[in-house]
């Protein structure tokens, strides 16, 4: 089967994406589903910014967005008010799939195992090194040959649950923590849209860890690792 007929062969899974910047993952996501190469409905975004350009994307495309940026008094909202809003909302829009594509608050243990479907992150750099923030900049200082993206399963510990999938590049000599991010960007807006197709088709399972995959002969032990071009 082609990637291009995926989503008249298989149900759409229903995607709730949260974001907190310029989106630019989630219009991979957008055009892939508008153009049915991802057999995928975005059935909301949650922005925790009221400026995530994220949201003008979501807006042009008609698809329905919380933003849990503020309180009614105009103080910025805590994590927990937040995470109650994103509960409701989430709830009310019933995915198969939560994917966080450039979310940048850090969501409590007792959100993540309450949350109405399974959650995925989308994290720069080459897991399990360099989690947290300024990923390109500390493989360049480290003096890294390769780096690359991950996507992995949200659990309470910060970019710790299960890797699904990679996809590395090499660090040239000139390459800026600018330059590396674009760079690393470019594989992001690949892995993402393949990662979901494969969860679509059943090739990747949430439910399974790693030891599970590499048990069931059908599936590949993991994390998958794509070599994309950037
Ligand atoms: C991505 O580069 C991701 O690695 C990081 O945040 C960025 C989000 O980019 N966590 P965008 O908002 O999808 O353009």
């Amino acid at each position: 089967m082609s990637i291009d007929n995926a989503s008249q062969l298989i149900k759409p899974l229903r995607i709730a994406v949260l974001v907190s910047g310029s989106g630019s993952n989630l219009q991979v996501l957008i055009n892939a589903m508008q153009a049915g190469a991802l057999p995928i409905e975005i059935v909301g975004v949650i922005s925790n910014r009221e400026d995530a350009y994220a949201l003008t994307r979501a807006k042009d495309a008609k698809i329905p967005v919380a933003v849990l940026s503020h309180v009614a008094s105009g103080k910025r909202m805590g994590i927990k008010t937040f995470e109650t809003h994103a509960s409701s909302q989430l709830a009310s829009w019933q995915p198969d799939l939560i994917v966080l594509a450039g979310f940048m608050r850090v969501l409590s243990a007792d959100f993540i195992d309450n949350a109405p479907a399974p959650m995925i992150n989308l994290h720069p750099s080459l897991l399990p090194v360099y989690k947290g923030l300024d990923t390109h900049q500390r493989a360049i200082q480290a003096g890294e040959r390769h780096h690359g993206c991950s996507i992995h399963v949200v659990t309470a510990e910060l970019d710790a649950g299960t890797v699904l999938t990679q996809a590395m590049l090499e660090i040239n000599q000139k390459d800026t923590a600018d330059s590396l991010q674009a760079r690393v960007q470019k594989l992001e807006h690949q892995l993402l849209p393949w990662t979901i197709l494969l969860l679509a088709k059943g090739a990747l399972s949430l439910k399974d860890n790693s030891s599970s995959h590499q048990k069931n002969t059908f599936l590949p032990a993991l994390p998958l690792k794509l070599y994309l071009n950037d």
